[in-house]
């Protein structure tokens, strides 16, 4: 049977986070996107540790959050090393050769969630141009939060309410805009 025949059929949509944090600045950004993301009926919210999502969850998301904190200018280096592992795994030959390959996840939405000191847009830059070779759509700008009133550039400082925010209204948004088949 076709996954969306029959009169009953109720399509679960789902979203992945894949996260990682050392000193929880990137946690309470993803704890702040499920608020709302998980109140949507009819979408599943999955987070997983960047060290151990995997290819399955990758292709089985139908929309994709990266949450990663800023290391030198880069995403953290477990989010990089989860690019590494799944990037070609989510690509398909497109001639049986091997000739050729295309994302399978073109079309589909993302963004990112940074969690930085003092800057952060190199995290989100970094991400943006790995996720492109996908064919993923950016949803939305995402939300760099930098930490105030900690050293530059260290985990102390606490999170503005308004970055928290900022992750909760698009946790809404993407999972509202799931529900209804917008996206
Ligand atoms: C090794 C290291 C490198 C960092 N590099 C940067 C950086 O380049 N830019 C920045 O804005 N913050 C930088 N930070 C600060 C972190 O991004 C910040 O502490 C953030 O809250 C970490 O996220 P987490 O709390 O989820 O671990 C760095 C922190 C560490 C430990």
């Amino acid at each position: 049977m076709d996954r969306s025949s029959g009169p009953f059929f109720c399509l679960m949509r789902h979203i992945l986070v894949v996260h990682h944090s050392a000193s929880g600045g990137t946690r309470q950004l993803v704890t702040a996107f499920c608020e709302r993301a998980s109140n949507a009926g009819s979408v599943d919210v999955v987070t997983r540790s960047a060290s151990v999502a995997s290819v399955a969850d990758v292709r089985n998301a139908d929309a994709l959050i990266i949450a990663t904190p800023e290391n030198f200018g880069y995403m953290a280096g477990s989010t990089k090393a989860f690019f590494d592992r799944v990037f070609y795994a989510c690509m398909a030959d497109t001639t049986a050769l091997g000739g050729g390959t295309q994302s399978v996840l073109a079309g589909r939405p993302y963004s990112v969630l940074v969690c930085a000191g003092n800057d952060g847009t190199g995290a989100m830059q970094s991400v943006d141009r790995i996720v492109t070779g996908w064919r993923m759509r950016k949803l939305h700008p995402g939300v760099i939060a930098r930490r105030v009133g900690g050293e530059a550039g260290s985990g102390r400082g606490v999170l503005r309410e308004e970055d928290l925010n900022a992750c909760r209204e698009l946790g809404q948004l993407l999972a509202e805009g799931l529900a209804m088949g917008a996206l």
